[in-house]
Protein backbone atom coordinates (compact mmCIF):
# COMPACT_ATOMS: atom_id res chain seq x y z
CA UNK A 1 0.00 0.00 0.00
CA UNK A 2 1.56 3.44 -0.71
CA UNK A 3 1.39 6.21 2.11
CA UNK A 4 0.01 9.08 1.57
CA UNK A 5 0.56 11.60 4.76
CA UNK A 6 -1.28 15.15 4.52
CA UNK A 7 -0.06 18.10 6.92
CA UNK A 8 -2.91 20.64 7.78
CA UNK A 9 -3.02 23.82 10.24
CA UNK A 10 -6.35 24.47 10.12
CA UNK A 11 -9.71 23.28 8.48
CA UNK A 12 -8.42 20.81 6.36
CA UNK A 13 -11.42 20.84 2.95
CA UNK A 14 -8.61 19.97 1.32
CA UNK A 15 -7.33 17.13 3.35
CA UNK A 16 -11.46 16.29 2.78
CA UNK A 17 -11.73 16.40 -0.50
CA UNK A 18 -8.74 14.37 -1.32
CA UNK A 19 -10.26 11.76 1.47
CA UNK A 20 -13.68 12.02 -0.26
CA UNK A 21 -12.51 11.20 -3.85
CA UNK A 22 -10.59 7.86 -2.40
CA UNK A 23 -13.25 7.04 -0.94
CA UNK A 24 -15.74 7.66 -3.93
CA UNK A 25 -12.86 6.21 -6.89
CA UNK A 26 -11.55 3.58 -4.05
CA UNK A 27 -8.18 4.33 -4.55
CA UNK A 28 -6.99 1.51 -1.86
CA UNK A 29 -7.98 -1.15 -4.62
CA UNK A 30 -7.59 1.24 -7.90
CA UNK A 31 -4.01 2.92 -7.59
CA UNK A 32 -3.08 0.92 -3.76
CA UNK A 33 -3.12 4.05 -1.94
CA UNK A 34 -4.70 5.19 1.23
CA UNK A 35 -3.95 8.43 3.51
CA UNK A 36 -2.64 7.03 6.25
CA UNK A 37 -1.97 9.99 8.70
CA UNK A 38 -2.59 13.58 9.03
CA UNK A 39 -0.64 15.65 10.99
CA UNK A 40 -1.05 19.04 12.40
CA UNK A 41 1.04 21.68 13.82
CA UNK A 42 -2.05 22.99 15.50
CA UNK A 43 -3.66 21.47 18.20
CA UNK A 44 -7.10 23.07 17.48
CA UNK A 45 -7.33 22.30 13.76
CA UNK A 46 -10.02 21.51 12.70
CA UNK A 47 -9.12 18.77 10.23
CA UNK A 48 -8.17 16.68 13.05
CA UNK A 49 -11.19 15.94 14.37
CA UNK A 50 -11.96 15.30 10.56
CA UNK A 51 -9.43 12.87 9.77
CA UNK A 52 -10.63 11.13 13.08
CA UNK A 53 -14.00 10.78 12.08
CA UNK A 54 -12.35 8.97 8.71
CA UNK A 55 -10.80 6.32 10.96
CA UNK A 56 -7.77 7.96 10.15
CA UNK A 57 -4.38 8.53 12.44
CA UNK A 58 -3.52 11.68 13.11
CA UNK A 59 -0.45 13.52 15.40
CA UNK A 60 0.05 17.08 16.42
CA UNK A 61 3.22 18.44 16.70
CA UNK A 62 2.47 21.83 18.38
CA UNK A 63 5.22 23.62 16.70
CA UNK A 64 4.62 26.58 19.73
CA UNK A 65 6.17 23.35 22.18
CA UNK A 66 9.67 23.97 20.14
CA UNK A 67 12.35 26.46 20.92
CA UNK A 68 13.73 26.51 17.03
CA UNK A 69 12.20 25.67 13.79
CA UNK A 70 14.97 22.41 13.30
CA UNK A 71 13.51 21.14 16.62
CA UNK A 72 10.20 21.42 15.10
CA UNK A 73 11.17 19.95 12.18
CA UNK A 74 13.35 17.16 13.80
CA UNK A 75 10.15 15.90 15.52
CA UNK A 76 7.78 16.04 12.59
CA UNK A 77 9.93 14.00 10.10
CA UNK A 78 10.30 11.70 12.80
CA UNK A 79 6.38 11.19 13.01
CA UNK A 80 6.25 11.33 9.01
CA UNK A 81 8.91 9.10 8.74
CA UNK A 82 7.17 6.52 10.75
CA UNK A 83 4.01 6.24 8.48
CA UNK A 84 7.09 5.45 5.47
CA UNK A 85 5.18 8.07 3.14
CA UNK A 86 5.50 7.54 -0.53
CA UNK A 87 3.77 11.05 -0.81
CA UNK A 88 3.48 14.39 1.66
CA UNK A 89 0.74 16.69 1.35
CA UNK A 90 0.44 20.13 2.49
CA UNK A 91 -3.48 20.91 2.60
CA UNK A 92 -3.37 24.45 4.02
CA UNK A 93 -0.09 23.61 6.38
CA UNK A 94 1.04 27.33 7.29
CA UNK A 95 4.75 26.85 8.17
CA UNK A 96 7.68 27.20 6.31
CA UNK A 97 9.75 23.98 5.80
CA UNK A 98 13.68 24.21 5.93
CA UNK A 99 16.06 22.85 3.39
CA UNK A 100 16.98 20.15 5.59
CA UNK A 101 13.58 19.32 5.60
CA UNK A 102 12.12 19.63 2.18
CA UNK A 103 15.90 17.87 0.92
CA UNK A 104 15.00 15.03 3.20
CA UNK A 105 11.75 14.27 1.06
CA UNK A 106 13.06 15.23 -2.11
CA UNK A 107 10.30 15.22 -4.68
CA UNK A 108 7.99 13.72 -2.59
CA UNK A 109 6.07 17.11 -0.89
CA UNK A 110 3.52 18.50 -2.51
CA UNK A 111 1.90 21.97 -1.83
CA UNK A 112 -1.36 23.74 -2.79
CA UNK A 113 -0.80 27.56 -3.28
CA UNK A 114 -4.18 29.78 -3.84
CA UNK A 115 -3.05 31.46 -6.74
CA UNK A 116 -1.38 30.85 -10.32
CA UNK A 117 1.82 30.73 -9.58
CA UNK A 118 4.52 32.47 -10.42
CA UNK A 119 2.36 35.27 -9.53
CA UNK A 120 1.59 35.94 -6.00
CA UNK A 121 3.34 33.78 -3.59
CA UNK A 122 3.33 34.15 0.04
CA UNK A 123 0.32 35.13 1.81
CA UNK A 124 -2.66 37.44 1.07
CA UNK A 125 -2.98 36.18 -2.46
CA UNK A 126 -6.49 36.80 -3.00
CA UNK A 127 -6.20 40.68 -2.11
CA UNK A 128 -3.05 41.15 -3.77
CA UNK A 129 -4.52 39.89 -6.94
CA UNK A 130 -7.70 41.60 -6.49
CA UNK A 131 -5.16 45.08 -6.09
CA UNK A 132 -3.54 43.89 -9.22
CA UNK A 133 -6.44 43.64 -11.14
CA UNK A 134 -5.91 40.39 -13.34
CA UNK A 135 -9.08 39.08 -14.97
CA UNK A 136 -7.78 35.58 -13.84
CA UNK A 137 -7.15 34.62 -10.58
CA UNK A 138 -7.02 30.53 -9.47
CA UNK A 139 -4.84 28.12 -7.89
CA UNK A 140 -1.77 25.92 -8.40
CA UNK A 141 0.06 22.79 -6.83
CA UNK A 142 3.49 22.37 -7.25
CA UNK A 143 6.54 20.05 -5.54
CA UNK A 144 8.03 21.63 -2.71
CA UNK A 145 11.57 22.78 -2.95
CA UNK A 146 13.19 24.98 -0.26
CA UNK A 147 12.42 28.36 -1.53
CA UNK A 148 8.48 29.23 -0.78
CA UNK A 149 6.35 28.21 -3.54
CA UNK A 150 8.67 27.81 -6.01
CA UNK A 151 8.66 25.11 -7.08
CA UNK A 152 7.72 22.68 -10.36
CA UNK A 153 4.30 23.10 -11.03
CA UNK A 154 2.35 20.21 -11.01
CA UNK A 155 -1.63 21.53 -12.10
CA UNK A 156 -3.32 24.56 -11.80
CA UNK A 157 -7.09 25.98 -12.31
CA UNK A 158 -7.89 29.78 -13.49
CA UNK A 159 -10.70 31.45 -11.96
CA UNK A 160 -12.60 34.26 -12.93
CA UNK A 161 -11.87 37.68 -11.29
CA UNK A 162 -15.49 39.14 -10.89
CA UNK A 163 -15.99 43.05 -10.85
CA UNK A 164 -17.93 42.50 -7.65
CA UNK A 165 -15.54 40.09 -5.48
CA UNK A 166 -13.94 40.97 -2.62
CA UNK A 167 -11.10 38.44 -0.93
CA UNK A 168 -13.87 36.51 0.72
CA UNK A 169 -16.02 35.51 -2.30
CA UNK A 170 -12.78 35.30 -5.12
CA UNK A 171 -11.35 32.54 -2.46
CA UNK A 172 -15.06 30.70 -2.06
CA UNK A 173 -14.60 30.59 -5.76
CA UNK A 174 -10.84 29.26 -6.14
CA UNK A 175 -11.58 26.69 -3.05
CA UNK A 176 -14.08 25.04 -5.34
CA UNK A 177 -11.05 24.35 -7.88
CA UNK A 178 -8.92 23.77 -5.16
CA UNK A 179 -10.16 20.49 -4.06
CA UNK A 180 -11.02 18.92 -7.72
CA UNK A 181 -7.23 20.07 -8.72
CA UNK A 182 -5.61 18.64 -5.21
CA UNK A 183 -7.54 15.85 -5.36
CA UNK A 184 -6.67 14.88 -9.56
CA UNK A 185 -3.17 16.17 -8.67
CA UNK A 186 -2.16 13.83 -5.71
CA UNK A 187 -3.75 10.86 -7.75
CA UNK A 188 -1.33 11.61 -10.57
CA UNK A 189 1.32 11.65 -8.15
CA UNK A 190 0.63 8.77 -6.40
CA UNK A 191 -0.06 6.91 -9.41
CA UNK A 192 3.01 7.78 -10.84
CA UNK A 193 1.86 9.60 -13.52
CA UNK A 194 3.52 12.59 -12.39
CA UNK A 195 7.22 12.55 -11.57
CA UNK A 196 9.71 15.52 -10.52
CA UNK A 197 12.67 15.39 -12.60
CA UNK A 198 15.24 17.64 -12.45
CA UNK A 199 13.10 20.35 -10.91
CA UNK A 200 10.34 19.74 -14.04
CA UNK A 201 6.82 18.12 -13.22
CA UNK A 202 7.02 15.34 -15.58
CA UNK A 203 3.61 14.07 -17.68
CA UNK A 204 2.34 12.75 -20.80
CA UNK A 205 -0.42 15.32 -22.52
CA UNK A 206 -3.31 13.31 -21.25
CA UNK A 207 -2.42 14.09 -17.21
CA UNK A 208 -1.78 17.87 -18.09
CA UNK A 209 -5.11 18.26 -19.45
CA UNK A 210 -6.71 16.22 -16.47
CA UNK A 211 -4.19 18.78 -14.60
CA UNK A 212 -5.20 21.70 -16.37
CA UNK A 213 -8.91 23.63 -14.92
CA UNK A 214 -10.53 26.68 -16.11
CA UNK A 215 -13.38 28.07 -14.21
CA UNK A 216 -15.22 31.08 -15.73
CA UNK A 217 -18.78 30.22 -13.37
C1 LIG B 1 -6.32 26.76 1.02
O1 LIG B 1 -6.95 27.81 0.34
C2 LIG B 1 -4.89 26.63 0.56
O2 LIG B 1 -4.70 26.93 -0.80
C3 LIG B 1 -4.20 27.65 1.43
O3 LIG B 1 -4.80 27.53 2.68
C4 LIG B 1 -6.15 27.09 2.51
C5 LIG B 1 -6.35 25.89 3.38
O4 LIG B 1 -7.70 25.49 3.42
N1 LIG B 1 -2.79 27.40 1.50
C6 LIG B 1 -1.89 28.36 1.60
O5 LIG B 1 -2.16 29.53 1.65
C7 LIG B 1 -0.46 27.87 1.66
N2 LIG B 1 0.46 28.95 1.51
P1 LIG B 1 -8.11 24.08 4.00
O6 LIG B 1 -7.45 23.94 5.38
O7 LIG B 1 -9.61 24.16 4.11
O8 LIG B 1 -7.64 23.02 3.04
Amino acid sequence: MKNIVVLISGRGSNFVAIQETALRENWAQTLGAKIALVVSNRPDAKGLGLAEGYGIETAVIDHKAYATREAFEEELARVVDRAQPDLIVLAGFMRILTEQFVNRFAGKIINIHPALLPSFKGLDTHQRALDAGVRMAGTTVHYVTPALDSGAIIAQAAVIALPSDDAHTLADRVLEFEHKLYARAVKACVSGRVRCVNDRAVMDDDTARELTLFGNV
